[in-house]
């Protein structure tokens, strides 16, 4: 989740830059660069870490002179966070510029051709690649270069780029990837985000995708992939800054909440080839079956919970068995593990201290490690033989949600993976489980259409003194999460039950009026939580069933309802617990709780 500016008017362009930078911070990146055209050169700048840093090297902007320019702040995805890896990226003889938001996922082959025609890359970025073939197509033709270069991408983008020998011209692309363009008078912005412009200017243009636009001083024209003009209105925005930062939600929880189609679908896409799963980023040989007999995977909270629902996929896919363990409980309790097991560590933000030393412990036993991590460089991605990144950008919230639904994402795709390399499941299942994890994005949007009535039910049941979840199988699992975002922004007391345990002895602790939120989502469980569900009746407890579209089993025996979209049932947790996540928020918004920041709770616990 980077983020992009650019300016081109009558003032110094580096101050203004990083002004709007700043407006950015919020989003989170791990480094910052501006490039300006300064006497038909470019200029650059880079720094690692806070845009303070850049501040300091640039005098906050006034030591670059030029009154155009670009500037980024990145969040690493491809390559480290480092002064190498953060953009502005310039070609070989420093002609061009450019500042990318998005993965490029064709950029293999294309580094191939350009390393061929002679091309030297210096990052490990996708970005550079664009940089180099606007190079390879310029015939003094910048805007030609440019349509060149954005039909030969594939993935996603917005790209703000410079070219020193037309100092009054950026051109801003895009295509799945938010670009806006901000109208001043006789000074034209391009950034990913209106937060960075409304400080600037509230008139601005929206460009559709795969549409370009080209910024000047005095003007702005829109044009389509063929360079065909295309008429685009000015919008004015009504948002103030703050509201702007958190898109227009009122938390950032509930914007993460709403982001998470968006989330999925880049941890997905990327690595469906062909209708074919590759994990070829995670760096796992191509035999890393080949002396597997067992899987641990262990974690914490939610990255636990993801965990439960990793168990169950690999279990019934690859038949491979599966112990999932707390990472504070692994380390000290002297695990069975060695070569033959693949441990898997899970962490949203790659620093959770009890999760590294559950690490350290698997590797000095001999297991190869396998992290699945969202942050790009952090202790986990380096510690471990083998990373996959979840892609769900910077969450700021404390409560976890795309940090999660994106966890279980991965565990959808390695399930499949795994499932291949050692032959449990032929061709045929593979391509149709395949096409079902691709169904996921979608399913997670319809999860939030479907259920208009969560903030009413949120309403009736906020002054709950204590809830149960109860579910089987998947479902259980998906309980797990459900019943901790309940309690860590409501405080309200929860607890997860697999249903059929419940009787057991905490069947003691429902009574009247006690609200038991039961998901029967498993067609196959249906009837056993069916009598569960009237046991919890019984005994005078209210019932929020969880059910699918077409399940009608649940209804007669629930108080209130909420619908999840059918889906593979193996990989629909993802679909099942965002309608969860918006029943904590809105209950914890009822009870007016501090959501971005609960009680007693650290984004990243790096205390054992
Ligand atoms: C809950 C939550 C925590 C984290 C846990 C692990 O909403 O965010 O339970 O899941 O602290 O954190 P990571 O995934 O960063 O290792």
């Amino acid at each position: 989740m980077c983020g992009i500016v650019g300016y081109v008017g009558n003032e110094n362009a580096a101050p203004i830059l990083i002004e709007c930078l700043k407006k950015l911070e919020y989003r989170g990146y791990d480094s910052a660069g501006i490039a300006v055209i300064d006497k038909n050169e470019i200029n650059m700048v880079k720094a690692t870490g806070k845009i303070k840093n850049l501040c300091d090297k640039t005098n906050d902007g006034c030591s670059l002179s030029g009154n155009i320019g670009i500037a980024h702040t990145r969040w690493a995805t491809h390559g480290a966070p480092n002064d190498i890896n953060a953009h502005p990226h310039v070609s070989n003889n420093k002609k061009f510029a450019v500042v990318h938001n998005g993965i490029i996922e064709n950029y293999m082959d294309l580094k191939k051709e350009l390393v061929d025609k002679g091309y030297k890359f210096n990052s490990e970025t996708d970005t550079e690649v664009v940089v180099h073939l606007l190079d390879m197509y310029y015939d003094k033709d910048f805007k030609k270069s440019v349509m060149k270069t954005v039909s030969r991408l594939e993935g996603s983008y917005a790209l703000g780029v410079i070219c020193k020998d037309y100092p009054n011209t950026i051109y801003a692309a895009m295509l799945n990837s938010p670009l806006i363009i901000g109208v001043g008078v006789s000074e034209n912005y391009f950034a990913s985000d209106v937060t960075a412009l409304v400080q600037h200017t509230k008139n601005v243009i929206y460009i559709e995708e795969g549409e370009f636009a080209e910024i000047t001083r005095e003007k702005i024209n829109v044009f389509d992939c063929t360079g065909e003009p295309v008429a685009r209105e000015i919008t004015r925005i009504v948002w103030d800054v703050e509201a702007a930062e958190k898109g227009g939600y009122e938390h950032f929880m509930l914007k993460e909440i709403m982001e998470q189609p968006r989330a999925i679908k880049s941890a997905i896409e990327p690595r469906i080839k062909k209708g074919k799963i590759t994990l070829d980023d995670s760096g796992m040989p191509d035999d890393i079956m080949k002396d597997i007999n067992r899987i641990v995977i262990t974690a914490c909270g939610s990255a636990y919970h993801a965990a439960c629902t990793g168990k169950y996929m690999i279990e019934q896919l690859a038949r491979i068995p599966v112990e999932v363990d707390l990472a504070s409980e692994f380390r000290y309790r002297n695990p069975i593990i060695n070569k033959s097991t693949l441990v898997i560590v899970i962490s949203q933000s790659g620093e959770t201290a009890d999760t590294i030393a559950a690490l350290k412990e698997a590797k000095q036993l001999g297991a190869p490690v396998l992290a699945i991590v969202n942050v790009v460089g952090s202790a986990i991605s380096k510690l471990a033989d083998y990373v996959i990144y979840t892609w769900a950008g910077p969450e700021i919230a404390v409560a976890t949600t795309k940090g999660y639904t994106t966890q279980v994402t991965v565990l959808c795709l390695l399930s499949v993976f795994l499932a291949q390399k050692v032959g449990s499941i032929d061709k045929k299942t593979a391509s149709s489980l395949t096409e079902d994890i691709q169904q996921i994005p979608k399913l997670a949007q319809r999860a939030i259409d479907l259920n208009p009535q969560i903030p009413y039910l949120a309403r009736k049941y906020h002054n709950e003194r204590s809830m149960f979840f109860i579910g089987r199988n998947t479902d259980y699992a998906v309980c797990l999460e459900g019943s901790l975002k309940l309690k860590e922004i409501s405080y309200i007391h929860s607890e997860a039950y697999a249903a059929g345990e419940l009787k057991h002895g905490t069947i003691a602790l429902i009574d009247n009026d006690r609200l038991v939120v039961a998901l029967a989502c498993n067609e196959r469980l249906l009837d056993k939580l069916v009598s569960n569900i009237r046991e919890v009746k019984a005994r005078g407890a209210k019932v929020l069933g969880i059910i699918t579209e077409r399940s009608t089993k649940i209804i007669p025996e629930s108080d209130d309802i909420i619908y999840i979209p059918e889906g593979n049932t193996l990989f629909n947790a993802v679909a099942q617990v965002i309608p969860l996540q918006l029943f904590a928020y809105y209950v914890a918004l009822e009870n007016d709780c501090d959501i971005d920041k609960p009680k007693n709770l650290a984004k990243s616990v790096t205390v054992e």
